[in-house]
């Protein structure tokens, strides 16, 4: 299948939209504060990666990459972290290396991380691409497709997965109880889950999918956000 890439526009406000989608690519409020509150905390990390040898992360919609860098960022101060670090992003429109640049270029916090980004980043060829970081510590397995597509035959063991495909209402593929349950079937015993989305159809989903769910604090001006986690057994 043959990738059609991103293209980067900004909205008036200076955050980068998607013409396709009709959506921000982050919070108005601030990119990082919102993978920090959202992504990191709703599924209890850093912490929650202390003394392990490895912990994965799942994330639906690479975008400008900026959850993967909050999170290796995190990893990185981290004095207790895991060994090892793996992050699985599926993307569908990838942004080419030079709107990367252009676009991580406001983000002074990640300059030292995104040149080795940028150094590896791939050609936009569908399919699996192996970036390894960190000197082995931090592997990011970018998979460049459609998430609908991609998740039944990933293989993975998933301790934490960020959801953030833009809004369902604007995207509802990578909000439906078929790629939900896709994602049960990756998730280790305890995977967690976080989102900024609460809509009602999101909650059911999941609930159907096997995820225990709860409503926390949101972001910036957003009153709630969901955190999950694997239930023993799925609620039928
Ligand atoms: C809100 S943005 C993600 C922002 C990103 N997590 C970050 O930290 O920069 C949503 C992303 O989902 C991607 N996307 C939308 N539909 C998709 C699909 N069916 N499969 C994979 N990626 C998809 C979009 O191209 C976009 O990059």
């Amino acid at each position: 299948m043959p990738i059609e890439p991103a293209r980067l526009l900004l909205a008036p406000d200076g955050t980068p939209f998607s013409e396709t989608y009709g959506d921000v690519y982050h919070s108005v409020a601030g990119g990082h504060a919102q993978a920090q509150h959202v992504f990191l905390a709703g599924n209890g990390l850093p912490e929650r990666w202390q003394g392990r040898e490895t912990f994965s992360i799942l994330e639906t919609g690479f975008g400008l990459g900026l959850n993967f860098m909050a999170t290796w960022l995190a990893w990185k101060n981290d004095a207790a972290r895991c060994r090892g670090l793996e992050f699985v992003s599926v993307e569908k429109h990838p942004f080419s290396v030079d709107d990367l640049r252009v676009a991580h270029s406001v983000w002074p916090e990640f300059a030292e991380l995104v040149a080795h980004l940028h150094e590896q980043w791939p050609r936009l060829v569908a399919g699996e691409h192996r970036l390894v970081l960190e000197e082995g510590h931090v592997t990011l397995r970018l998979v460049f497709g459609d998430a609908v597509a991609v998740l039944p035959t990933l293989e993975a063991s998933v301790d934490a997965f960020y959801l953030d495909g833009f809004s369902p209402a604007k995207n509802p593929d990578l909000w439906s109880g078929e790629l939900f349950r896709s994602l049960t079937r990756l998730a280790n015993p305890g995977a967690t889950l976080a989102t900024w989305s609460v809509a009602g159809h999101v909650r059911q989903a999941l609930q159907a999918a096997g995820f225990a769910i709860e409503k926390r604090q949101g972001f910036a001006g957003k009153r709630q956000m969901l955190v999950g986690m694997k239930a023993e057994e799925p609620f039928l």
